[in-house]
């Protein structure tokens, strides 16, 4: 397939696109800069240059493609009208496109809020936490287009080789400071790891008969204690840890930091019935961090 990803060298994007080259499809991926076109080229992507804000300059080039991944984010104050823009054009450009676009839209676990002792699958409501508020409109107007074939895909936290997720433990880690728990440290995350989360998306993109929400979780909730327990073991760390409270972490580090504070399980059955996905990391025990 022709396939144009936004965020391609973004930490999710870059195993996507290496993913999608590893498949066999020709990706094309929007670059904002030299350096992100020579990290698209050298993953064997042609850069095509573009702002996510302005999608005037490029939403024709995209409309024209076989499919479309949305994985760019500012993660500025201006995220939600940054994707809202660009998504309000592809659409556009897309119903005036005799082919139908694939599109994957990215949400993701914060949108299900705190969940305790329920698993959120599919067809549980969202409650989105504020700042990503705009993340469950955008989603809902692209699987109501028909100018589209649309799924979208809600990404447990992400870990990789480098962090992701465990990023600030492994710096504590690293530097021998106490872990900083954000709220309480039985608080669970879902999880998932980032090549296998990569190839969520690919299965997504190449069944375009499959639409609406698709969760992707290899965990459904693991605790934040039994994180920084095997973090701690492996990095020779003592355990120690300090808390902070949710208004502690929102002052410090900005609205989006309740995301890591809510107590969330979701689960994947529908995303592993319907496209065979299985993670090869079915605990992140097994994975490398
Ligand atoms: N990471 C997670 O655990 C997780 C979990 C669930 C959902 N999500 C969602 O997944 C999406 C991607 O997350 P991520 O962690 O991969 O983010 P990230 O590492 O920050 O990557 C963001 C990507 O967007 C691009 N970008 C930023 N501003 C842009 C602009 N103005 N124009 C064009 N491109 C722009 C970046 O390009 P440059 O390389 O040029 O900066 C980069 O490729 C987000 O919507 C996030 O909310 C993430």
């Amino acid at each position: 397939m022709k396939v144009l990803i936004l965020g391609g060298t973004g930490s999710i994007g870059t195993a996507v696109t290496q993913e999608l080259i590893r498949r066999g499809h020709d990706v094309t991926g929007l670059s904002r800069s030299e350096s992100s076109d020579r990290k698209l080229i050298a993953m064997g992507a042609r850069p095509l240059r573009g702002d996510l804000r302005f999608p005037g300059d490029w939403a024709r080039e995209a409309a024209a493609m076989d499919g479309l991944i949305q994985l760019a984010a500012t993660f500025d104050e201006d995220m939600g009208q940054a994707d809202t823009a660009a998504i309000t054009a592809i659409l556009r450009q897309a119903a005036l496109h005799p082919e139908r676009l694939r599109l994957i839209y990215t949400g993701g676990c914060w949108l299900y809020g705190a969940t305790g002792r329920r698993v959120a699958d599919e067809t549980t409501p969202m409650r989105p936490i504020k700042p990503f508020a705009w993340m469950q409109k955008n989603a809902n107007a692209v699987l109501a287009s028909s100018a589209v074939s649309a799924a979208v895909i809600h990404p447990a936290m992400v870990y990789h080789q480098n962090g992701g997720v465990f990023d600030r433990y492994l710096q504590a880690a690293r530097n021998a400071k106490p872990f900083e728990i954000w709220g309480s440290i039985a608080t669970r995350w879902p999880l998932v790891q980032r090549e296998d989360l990569a190839r969520a998306y690919c299965l997504l993109l190449e069944n375009p008969q499959l639409s609406g929400h698709f969760n992707a979780s290899a965990e459904a909730g693991v605790q934040v204690a039994d994180i920084t327990g095997e973090i701690a073991r492996r990095h020779g760390h003592d355990g120690s840890y300090v808390v902070r409270s949710l208004k502690h972490a929102l002052i410090k580090y900005g609205d989006w930091a309740e995301g890591p504070t809510l107590d969330q399980q979701m689960g994947s059955d529908k995303l592993r019935r319907l496209t065979g996905w299985q993670p090869q990391f079915p605990s992140f025990r097994e994975a490398q961090f």
